[in-house]
């Protein structure tokens, strides 16, 4: 990352939360279920599909892990109503991972009973690696009962290869992604291009076992290498689709709905927006320059 990148990233603690909210805008949908609406319409509207999350992590107590699991319902209910083209996304901390392991699964479970009556697909959501073996752990479980899941694996994590064997073996679907969490070199890659070969690796291997691939990267280097990889495998359209962030680089998914590709964007709402938009501010290579102008040249 650039130097004035990082430090810029480095002093967000200290930025007064209504101007982070002011950057976050571009990432997140807004607060409430009225806003993921409207912008899921937006984006079905332009030709893509969508994930909604629930923004929110590490929860610590049942009343809340059990209020984000109706919150999640309620996303379920709200996508058949409006007749939204989405499905869900979820992250089991939110629904009380770090509290009790069966109570999270059974949470979950209540989930995927209302998903599953709708048809909706559901998404683990792939957190820091203290959660990795737990999440496999209880989607395995869960998948068995519910087959319109699927999980994401990251590319950074040296495990990760062996994971995709195993879990493709049991017919799996996946969302393959680099991973954003902060991880230790004994565990994970830490150089760029180590983990682009990694993703390209693993991506070959996930679709070469014929498991549908959401392949989640703004990385060029990596749409360009999975673009020769589907072609060179002759796979049809319907058997894989790209994934993006919202707020992350529109142009190359206007490119890739252009080229026939299907697309789903991640659409993340809620109240909690604080900690996803600051990883967001991290990979942004453009930050400190936004800042600048903000504070600099305020009425541009
Ligand atoms: P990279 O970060 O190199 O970005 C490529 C280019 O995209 C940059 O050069 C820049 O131009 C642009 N860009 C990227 N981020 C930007 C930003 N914030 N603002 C502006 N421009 C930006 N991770 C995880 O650990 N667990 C998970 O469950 C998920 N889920 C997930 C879902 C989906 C749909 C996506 C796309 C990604 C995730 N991720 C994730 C995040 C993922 O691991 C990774 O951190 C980001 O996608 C960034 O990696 P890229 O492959 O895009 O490359």
């Amino acid at each position: 990352m650039h130097l004035l990148n990082r430090i810029i990233v480095a002093t967000i603690p200290l930025v007064p939360r209504r101007i982070v909210r002011y950057f976050a805008g571009r990432y997140i949908a807004g607060e409430t279920i009225d806003h993921a609406i409207a912008k899921v319409r937006q984006l079905n509207g332009e030709g893509t599909c969508a994930t909604l999350d629930v923004l929110g992590e590490d929860v610590f107590t049942r009343e809340e892990a059990t209020a984000f699991r109706e919150q999640a319902n309620q996303v379920l209910h709200t996508i058949v109503r409006e007749k939204l083209d989405s499905n869900l996304s979820i992250k089991l901390t939110s629904l009380g991972l770090k509290i009790d392991k069966d109570f999270c699964r059974e949470n979950t479970r209540e989930i995927l009973k209302v998903a599953a009556g709708y048809g909706i697909f559901v998404r683990f959501d792939m957190e820091d690696s203290t959660c990795t073996s737990d999440t496999i752990e209880i989607f395995r479980a869960l998948h068995r009962d519910f087959s319109k899941t699927g999980i994401v694996l990251q590319a950074y994590l040296y495990r990760t290869e062996e994971d995709a064997r195993q879990l493709g073996a049991e017919g799996v679907g996946f969302r393959l992604c680099k991973g954003i969490y902060k991880e230790r070199k004994e565990i994970a890659f830490q150089g760029r291009e180590e983990v682009q070969r990694n993703f390209l690796k693993v991506l070959g291997l996930m679709l070469r076992a014929g498991a549908y691939v959401g392949i989640a990267t703004h990385d060029s280097v990596l749409v360009d290498g999975a673009q020769a990889m589907l072609r060179d495998l002759g796979l049809r359209k319907d058997q894989y689709e790209f994934q993006m962030l919202l707020g992350v680089r529109p142009e190359l998914r206007r490119t890739l709905v252009r080229e026939g590709h299907k697309v789903r964007v991640y659409v993340p709402f809620g109240e909690h927006w604080y900690g996803y938009s600051t990883r967001r501010f991290k990979e942004n290579p453009e930050i400190a320059g936004y800042v600048f102008k903000a504070i600099f040249m305020p009425n541009r």
